[in-house]
């Protein structure tokens, strides 16, 4: 009689449940496994062998015997490692040698020569999974216990090796469901950089500050050494804590990422992404071949910085125009569209032009008109629309330089942000919206009402060109983010001017 155990596959970011059907007959010795398999699904009939020749017990390799393995359902393509050990166990109940209820239970987890399972990714997924299909019991491999525990009302039974499962299946040994308390994991501390150790660059700080309460895209341009670098990376000590529905969508995509590891299971602070300058497409937006989730996923709920923004890939950059538009990415595979989310912050840094001097009071450019003309290319057209708060971060003087700046500490701020994100909270609790800068429009047209003297002001720079239909929404975005870090019901003209401010800085 044919055996069935269940397994799990991910598309994506999600699992699915995988059916593996083991047969074993008489005639010539044959090993087959069929339903789309990888090289890697193919080559789990050699691990499997040596995995149950490694127990004692009878390994699918005899003379007289066929052995097929299907996966179902057969038109999904399977990938990867961790089958091995369903159809070890598959094969073992086939072929008579071991008895137990397969009926509850998903068994995940790749198999060594000496029958050690080794750590898959993706376990959180199959964890929530399991628990969408009312399945009680996960069994995987020890090191990827602690991630799949995460989820709560499901028992996670993490395993050694497969003589332990074979043991632990027939009842031989008990293995308690692994649990953890996730308070544990999740650390209060933000990154080691306070906004309060940057001297000077109050505007900057003051961008950061609108940017972190709305969750706006910033630019920051000034000249080498000024502090771009370290304000951008101090913003993750100014954004709120991740809530526990954040940390479980976060940790899922860097679990499915193969990220995560058995100490630190858990991605309870806000990510700070920084991808150099010189990535490809593929490594920044996220595809390949199975697709993996690129940077401004793993981006998702915090910041994709991009330090010397003009030297990236013109491509590249361009690419980014869909994501911050809507939030995800579709990736295109095979037969298959996968959608991963990609609601970051991104925060850029540049120079005025290749030398880092255009403009500068003391020193000379060295540029030539050509090189700056191309340079600033990149700074222009649809991908700058799409940046909130243009900001300049100018060399400062030496008397500011020496000064302590405690009224821009990290925690001052945060505190400040805080309060405007649970204004945008109350404001969005029954709209699909977290923060101002995710409104769409009819969310912009109830939310974000101005005066006539205020409407005169938007008239103006519209009617000049100064700024486009886009650019128009984002300002009254900013200018409502502005108005709630005031805790005032309206947006004034002053919120309103303040926002125009920082987006006109682009036309210099
Ligand atoms: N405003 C500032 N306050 C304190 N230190 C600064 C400031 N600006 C620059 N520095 C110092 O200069 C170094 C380089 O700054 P960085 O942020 O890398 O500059 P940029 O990215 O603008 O070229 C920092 O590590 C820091 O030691
Ligand atoms: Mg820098």
């Amino acid at each position: 009689m044919p055996s069935k155990v269940f397994s799990a596959a991910t598309v994506g970011l999600e699992a699915q449940i995988i059916e593996v059907e083991v047969e074993v007959s008489h005639g010539l010795r044959r090993f087959s496994i069929v339903g789309l398999p990888d090289k890697a699904v193919e080559e789990s009939k050699e691990r499997v062998g040596a995995a149950i020749k490694s127990t004692g017990l009878k390994s699918p390799h005899s003379q007289t015997e066929r052995v097929l393995v299907s996966l179902a359902p057969a038109d999904l393509k399977k990938e990867g490692s961790l089958y091995d050990l369903p159809i070890a166990l598959g094969y073992l109940t086939a072929s008579e040698q071991i008895k137990f209820d397969s009926q509850d239970k998903i068994f995940i987890g790749e198999l060594a020569l000496d029958g050690k399972l080794r750590p898959i990714k993706g376990a959180l997924s199959f964890a929530l999974v399991a628990k969408e299909k009312s399945c009680p019991e996960l069994i995987l491999p020890q090191a990827n216990a602690s991630e799949a525990a995460l989820i709560k009302g499901l028992k996670v039974i993490g395993v050694k090796d497969l003589e332990q499962v074979i043991k632990y299946l027939e009842g031989q040994i008990q293995i308690s469901p692994f649990k953890i308390e996730t308070e544990q994991f999740v650390s209060l501390k933000n990154s080691s950089i306070d906004l309060g150790w940057i001297k000077g660059q109050q505007f900057a700080k003051r961008a950061l500050e609108i940017a972190a309460a709305g969750n706006h895209n910033l630019l920051m341009e000034g000249p080498p050494g000024t502090g771009k670098t370290l304000l951008a990376k101090a913003i993750p000590s100014i954004l709120p804590q991740l809530s526990f529905e954040e940390i479980l969508e976060v940790t899922k995509i860097y679990s499915a990422s193969g990220l995560l590891s058995k100490e630190k299971p858990l991605i309870s602070q806000r990510p700070f992404r920084s991808p150099h300058h010189t990535s490809s497409e593929a490594a920044l937006i996220g595809g390949g071949n199975p697709p993996r989730p690129g940077e401004i996923t793993l981006a998702h709920r915090g910041v994709l910085f991009l330090d010397e923004f003009p030297e990236f890939h013109r491509d590249v950059l361009e690419s980014l125009r869909q994501p911050l538009e809507e939030g995800t990415i579709t990736v295109l595979r095979a037969r298959h569209r996968l959608t991963f989310p990609a609601k970051f912050m991104l925060v850029a840094a540049t120079n005025p032009c290749p030398c880092g001097y255009r403009n500068d009071p003391e020193r000379e450019c060295t540029c030539s008109s050509s090189q700056v003309a191309k340079y600033r290319r990149k700074l222009s057209g649809p991908l700058m629309d799409r940046i909130d708060l243009f900001v300049d971060v100018p060399q400062i003087k030496y008397e500011k330089l020496v000064n302590v700046d405690p009224e821009h500490s990290s925690s001052k701020i945060k505190d400040g942000v805080k309060k405007a994100r649970e204004i945008q909270r109350e404001r969005f609790s029954l709209e699909k919206v977290l923060v101002n800068s995710e409104m769409i429009i009819p969310q912009i047209k109830k939310y974000c009402q101005i005066d006539a003297k205020s409407g005169d002001l938007l008239r103006k720079f519209v009617n000049s060109g100064k700024l486009s239909a886009r650019g128009y929404h984002r300002v009254l975005k900013v200018a409502r983010t502005i108005a709630d870090l005031e805790n005032s019901e309206n947006i004034l003209y002053d919120h309103l001017s303040e926002a125009l401010a920082y987006r006109i800085q682009e036309k210099k």
